[in-house]
C-alpha cells in the first residue's frame, strides 16, 4: 500500500510517497481504506523535527486526520463499507494516517457525517476533537461569554461555532480583516483584529489558539485554555481565581460521533481551502506554509 514518510526531518522535499506493508488490526482495531484526509500544523512541525522528545522514531508515517472506509471491522460494530471518521493520535503512537490503509483502535473512530462529502469529513477530527475537547474543558454554557483567539483558525472557527450551538456569547480575535467575516457569519459578536478591542475582566472563559495569553480579558474566577503548546504554559492566574490549562488533544471516538451530529444538524459547516492528490504532497505543505488559507488543505487518496 502507499504511504506518505519522512526519513529525515527538513523542507517538505523530504516527504516522499513509499510503498509500506499493509497493516494488521490487532484485538480491538478496526482496518480502515483512507479516502482524504487533511495537513495540520502538527504534520508541519513534526516534518520540520520541530517537536524534539516525542518524536516518533523514523521513517514514520505522518497524518492525524482519517476519513474513510472500514475494510475489517474486527469485533466491533463497524461493518466493512461503512463510511467512518477518526483521529489518530500520530506523535504518541507513531501510527500516521497519510497511507492508503490505517489500523486504530475502534474507540477512536466514529460514523462520517451523512451531510458532507468524506472530504470535507477529513478536515473535522483533529482540529474538532481538540475545539469539543477544549470546550469541554472550558465548560462554557449557555449565556456565558467566551473570548477565542484565532477564531478564524481550523480550531478556531470550529470552536466558535459549536459555541454559538451551545447558546454561548462568543467574541473573535483574528489575526486579518479578510477574517472578520467569517467569524461574524459563524455568530461572533465582537470581532476584531487588535487584541486591545476586548475589555478587561469580563469573559469567564478564554480560548487561546496561538499564544496570545490575553490573561487581562478573563474574570477573576473565569477560565483560560491555550491549545499552543509550543508557546509554553499560561501564566499562572491562581492568584485571581483563574483556573488554567495547555490542552492536549486526545483519541475520542465519543467526541467524533458528537461532531458528526453537530455537522448532520448543520451546526458546523466545514471549509476545504483545495484539496489535492497525493502525489503532489509536497505541493500540497507549500501551500499549506504559504498561510493566508481560508479552511483547510485536504489530500484525497
Ligand atoms: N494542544 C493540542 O492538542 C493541539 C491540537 C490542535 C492544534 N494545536 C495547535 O494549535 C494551533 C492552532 O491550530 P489550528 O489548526 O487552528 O491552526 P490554524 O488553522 O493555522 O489557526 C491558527 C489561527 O490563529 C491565527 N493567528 C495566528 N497569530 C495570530 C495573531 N497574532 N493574531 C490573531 N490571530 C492570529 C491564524 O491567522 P493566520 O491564518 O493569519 O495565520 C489562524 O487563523 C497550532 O499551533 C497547532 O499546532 C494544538
Amino acid at each position: 500500500m502507499r504511504a506518505i514518510q519522512i526519513d529525515q526531518f527538513g523542507t517538505p522535499d523530504v516527504l516522499t510517497l513509499v510503498e509500506a506493508p499493509r497493516p494488521e488490526p490487532g484485538p480491538g482495531e478496526v482496518l480502515i481504506r483512507t479516502i482524504a484526509t487533511s495537513i495540520n500544523p502538527v504534520d508541519d512541525k513534526t516534518r520540520e523535527g520541530a517537536i524534539g522528545a516525542g518524536t516518533p522514531p523514523l521513517p514514520m508515517t505522518l497524518g492525524w486526520d482519517l476519513a474513510g472506509v472500514v475494510v475489517d471491522g474486527g469485533d466491533s460494530e463497524l461493518r466493512a463499507g461503512e463510511r467512518v471518521i477518526a483521529m489518530s493520535h500520530q506523535l504518541s503512537s507513531g501510527r500516521g494516517t497519510w497511507a492508503d490503509l490505517v489500523a486504530l483502535p475502534t474507540k477512536a473512530v466514529a460514523a462520517a457525517p451523512q451531510a458532507v462529502s468524506l472530504v470535507e469529513a477529513a478536515t473535522l477530527p483533529l482540529p474538532g476533537l481538540t475545539a469539543w475537547q477544549t470546550l469541554n474543558w472550558l465548560a462554557v454554557s449557555a449565556g456565558e461569554r467566551l473570548l477565542i483567539a484565532g477564531a478564524a483558525g481550523a480550531v478556531g472557527g470550529l470552536a466558535l461555532q459549536m459555541a454559538r450551538a451551545r447558546g454561548v456569547e462568543v467574541d473573535a480575535l483574528v489575526s486579518r480583516d479578510t477574517q472578520v467575516a467569517f467569524a461574524r457569519d459563524h455568530g461572533a459578536g465582537v470581532v476584531a483584529t487588535d487584541p486591545d478591542a476586548f475589555q478587561d475582566r469580563s469573559y469567564d472563559a478564554v480560548f487561546d489558539t496561538f499564544g496570545a495569553f490575553l490573561t487581562e480579558t478573563v474574570k477573576d474566577g473565569g477560565r483560560y485554555a491555550s491549545i499552543a503548546t509550543q508557546a509554553g504554559p499560561v501564566p499562572d492566574l491562581s492568584s485571581r481565581g483563574v483556573r488554567t490549562t495547555v490542552n492536549q488533544v486526545h483519541e475520542d471516538g465519543t467526541g467524533l460521533s458528537a461532531l458528526t451530529k453537530l455537522v448532520d444538524d448543520g451546526s458546523l459547516r466545514l471549509r476545504v481551502h483545495s484539496a489535492y492528490g497525493l502525489q503532489d504532497i509536497r505541493a500540497a505543505h507549500q501551500r499549506f506554509l504559504q498561510g493566508n488559507l481560508s479552511g483547510k488543505i485536504a489530500m484525497t487518496f
